[in-house]
């Protein structure tokens, strides 16, 4: 990111200036079309050689399945369920978007904290309060609002699941079938969209054209935005020669000793080995036990270490593994 800049308040611990990755987020209403964006522009990003994680709502480990649970039961009242994705969008924000961006990884955003809000505003909750909860939201470094109408939205929709209880706004406009509600509740949203846009600068996309053409549009943003982000070749290719060498060392070390062995000698040393073994496994515990704990010190510097970015993209793993240990 250009630079680390917090909607109110800094996310609580958080010293960073700079990130090196970039934060770009998918907005728009149900069934736009945002999983389909993010998984061409995925794919779009990898085979050109950047690293990519993706994360969405309710995918946190800390509160994720419990709004879904919760959801299920359509008694939840507005505030509990704005806390609730609160807590869900913190955790995400602390243990994978940051990490990511740490990493320098490209990280694509369905949705951010401007469904909550136009969610929540739709159902008439007080629109400072929302952003007082949600203050301390990284500004990301693009949010690409995709924007189709209604007419456009419905046989998407249907297309997919058909009208849902909450998609419909069922929980507040009652008294009027999914169609209506649907219909209703969708319209009140796209105007909270609307009326966000320029507080939190989105970048509109017409979403009404083809899976294509909203790609190539959102293709050309994201070129300029992520010029010059991908490892330097020069540290690619001093990695994998420092690799190969130590590859060859190896293998060398292990042909010599081969040689030096005798036949007889052979029973001795499986006796050996046997002994060698345990000490081994110890060795490499406490490799795994120094890792933890190198990450547990990570996290409590107010941010994830690397491994855990590195999850979000497993494609990715191996080389920054290998840029850890380089650097
Ligand atoms: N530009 C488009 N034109 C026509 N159909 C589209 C377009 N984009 C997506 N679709 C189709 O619409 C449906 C919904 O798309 P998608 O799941 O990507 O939307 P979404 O915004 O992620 O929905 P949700 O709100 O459920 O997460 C899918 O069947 C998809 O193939
Ligand atoms: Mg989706």
């Amino acid at each position: 990111m250009t630079g680390v800049r917090f909607y109110s308040y800094d996310l609580p611990g958080f010293k960073k200036k700079r990130l090196p990755g970039k934060l770009v987020v998918l907005e728009g209403t149900d069934g736009v079309g945002r999983s389909t964006q993010i998984a061409l522009l995925r794919e779009w990003l990898e085979s050109e050689g950047y690293a990519t994680a993706a994360t969405g709502l309710k995918r946190g480990k800390l509160a994720g399945r419990g709004i879904k649970s919760a959801m299920q039961g359509h008694t939840l009242g507005d505030t509990t369920m704005n806390l609730l994705y609160a807590t869900d969008f913190t955790d995400r924000l602390e243990r994978d978007i940051i990490p990511a961006l740490r990493a320098g990884f490209v990280v694509l955003t369905d949705r951010y904290i401007y469904s909550i809000i136009a969610r929540a505003q739709a159902r008439g909750i007080d629109p400072t309060w929302l952003r007082n909860v949600f203050g301390f939201a990284l500004v990301p470094d693009v949010v690409f609002y995709l924007q189709a109408d209604l007419t456009h939205l419905i046989p998407r929709v249907l297309n997919i699941r058909g009208f849902d209880y909450w998609e419909s706004g069922a929980d507040f406009l009652a008294g009027r079938d999914y169609y209506d509600s649907y219909a209703e509740y969708q319209t009140r949203l796209l105007a909270q969209f609307d009326a966000m846009a320029d507080e939190f600068k989105f970048v509109r996309i017409d979403a009404n054209r083809s899976i294509h053409e909203v790609f190539q549009s959102l293709q050309a943003e994201i070129k300029d935005l992520i010029k010059g982000m991908k490892p330097p070749k020069k540290l690619m290719k001093e990695l994998e020669e420092k690799k190969a060498e130590e590859e060859a060392k190896e293998k060398e070390k292990g042909e010599a000793k081969k040689a030096e062995e005798k036949p007889k000698e052979k029973g001795k040393e499986k006796e050996k080995l046997a002994e060698e073994k345990p000490k081994e496994k110890g060795k490499k515990k406490k490799t795994e036990e120094r890792r933890v704990e190198e990450a547990r010190n990570e996290e409590e510097k107010g941010a994830t270490g690397g491994e855990e970015t590195a999850k979000g993209g497993s494609k990715w793993k191996g080389w920054f593994e290998r840029l850890l240990q380089s650097s």
